[in-house]
């Protein structure tokens, strides 16, 4: 059985009342609905990357208010609407350029909407189902096709229906094909993206995309000899824990540019980290360190950034229910084939508390490792994760920081389905220095 909004557009002719039982509880703040305009009490006609939905999200108080609502397998995306709003003014007031979403992060409507209410603008879209996405959703937003191989017909249609004309390009068959497509390019803005070092990154996106010194150096000549503007891109690996990966590929592409005759256009890239442990170096730092780059290399242009995980991550909490628990390993209704591959790939430092609809005793803190709801070995999410001794089966555990490459990443692998979505109206627990508890809830904080 499919929960949630995309299950609604397929079973659109059932009752809301199998999907959604909790609805009409008293102790329930009432649905709010939040984007692409509603129709009937709360029903959403929506757009997602994979077409036209209809749903309904709730909106809840807090985590004790969902949970003691929920009555189902299914678990749960809680979006913290306002958070996203706050974080994406902070980024636009605070970067001396242009600020890009880099939509593949988390393309879901309420977030790319949240996002420019807060002042996002710009989108670093990479496929033509996120620019139509973008494009329908936020009409007046500008999309710019930030991945450097793209198929014949995805240029054609982002360029002649969209009117995308900022491209990114690594090498000289690309931008063959895009110069043939749209109609020579004369009036493209193109970027080369150019090949950094990904150390100090938790994610190093090294090997896949990026032109060397020499290619780059080719590229933007070329560029510049016939498109309308020319810019340089980089990515220095997500969740760059260094400011001074920033420095050294903004020197290394001032370099070539010097040799190229000049830049148009810079672009940093993403990477900027989100505070998933409270330690990691806060957002101006590296607009500090881009700052200094800039001045110490003399470039002059115009700047952008595409910051995915460090806009968007503190807006979602994920809820997931325990429904096993064997010594220090519990079996969970969600994991890496669902919301929670981070927890795998990034590693244990997401911030958990334990969401318990009921008053019981409390013990001291454990290590656990956790073990998602797919027959398959791979699921698993190493701890330590830190969380309450006495954890048993029927407890949710909120994973916090889990707006980025949450539910981006989800399949239907193994018929697990996709989780119930839902806005939560709370503070987020985890940005509070001294994270509150109360009856009903209790928490640890990763150490
Ligand atoms: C081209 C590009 N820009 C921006 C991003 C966003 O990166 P992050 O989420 O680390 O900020 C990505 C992520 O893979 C990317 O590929």
């Amino acid at each position: 059985m499919r929960y949630g909004i995309s299950g609604l557009r397929e079973e659109r002719n059932q009752s809301l009342d199998k999907w959604y039982p909790f609805l009409h509880k008293r102790d329930l703040v009432i649905s709010k609905p939040m984007h692409c305009g509603t129709r009937g009490g709360g029903i959403l006609i929506y757009l997602t990357l994979t077409g036209w939905g209809v749903g309904m999200i709730q909106s809840f108080g807090g985590a004790a208010a969902l949970v003691s609502a929920l009555q189902h397998d299914a678990p749960v995306l809680a979006l913290r609407r306002h958070i996203l709003v706050q974080r994406a003014r902070e980024t636009v007031r605070s970067f001396p350029g242009d600020v890009l979403y880099a939509v593949k992060c988390n393309a879901h409507p309420a977030v790319l909407q949240a996002l420019y209410e807060g002042g996002v603008r710009q989108f670093d879209t990479a496929s033509i189902a996120e620019i139509r996405l973008v494009r329908e959703l936020l009409p007046e937003a500008r999309c710019h096709f930030m991945h450097p191989v793209k198929s014949r017909a995805a240029i054609s249609e982002a360029y002649y229906e969209h009117g995308v004309r900022r491209f990114v390009v690594d090498h000289v068959s690309e931008l063959e094909k895009l110069f043939a497509i749209c109609e020579g390019g004369f009036d493209l803005e193109v970027f080369v993206r150019l090949a950094v070092c990904g150390e100090g990154a938790v994610l190093s996106l090294e090997g896949k995309f990026g032109a060397s010194r020499d290619e780059a150096l080719t590229l933007l000549r070329r560029v510049r000899a016939t498109a309308r503007s020319c810019g340089m891109t980089f990515h220095v690996g997500s969740q760059a824990l260094s400011p001074v990966a920033f420095v050294n590929a903004i020197r290394q592409a001032a370099d070539i540019a010097a040799r190229a005759g000049g830049l148009d256009h810079l672009d940093v890239g993403g990477g900027f980290p989100a505070r998933y442990v409270g330690d990691e170096p806060d957002f101006s730092l590296f607009v500090e360190a881009i700052e200094v780059a800039l001045a110490e290399t003399g470039l002059e242009c115009s700047l952008q950034c595409e910051p995915g995980r460090m806009l968007v991550a503190d807006g979602a909490s994920v809820f997931a229910r325990v429904e096993m628990r064997r010594g220090r390993s519990l079996f969970i209704n969600d994991g890496v084939y669902g919301n929670l591959a981070e927890l795998k790939w990034v590693g244990p430092q997401f911030p958990m508390r334990l969401v318990r609809p009921a008053h019981e005793p409390r013990r001291g803190a454990a290590s656990f490792d956790l073990f998602g709801p797919t027959c398959d070995s791979i699921d698993s999410m190493p701890g330590p994760h830190w969380l309450p001794e006495d954890i048993v089966e029927g407890d949710w555990i909120e994973v916090g920081m889990m707006g980025a490459y949450s539910n981006s990443l989800g399949t239907d692998f193994n018929g697990m389905g996709r989780a119930l979505q839902v806005f939560l109206e709370d503070e987020a627990w985890y940005n509070l220095p001294m994270p509150a508890t109360d009856d009903i809830v209790e928490q640890v904080r990763v150490a």
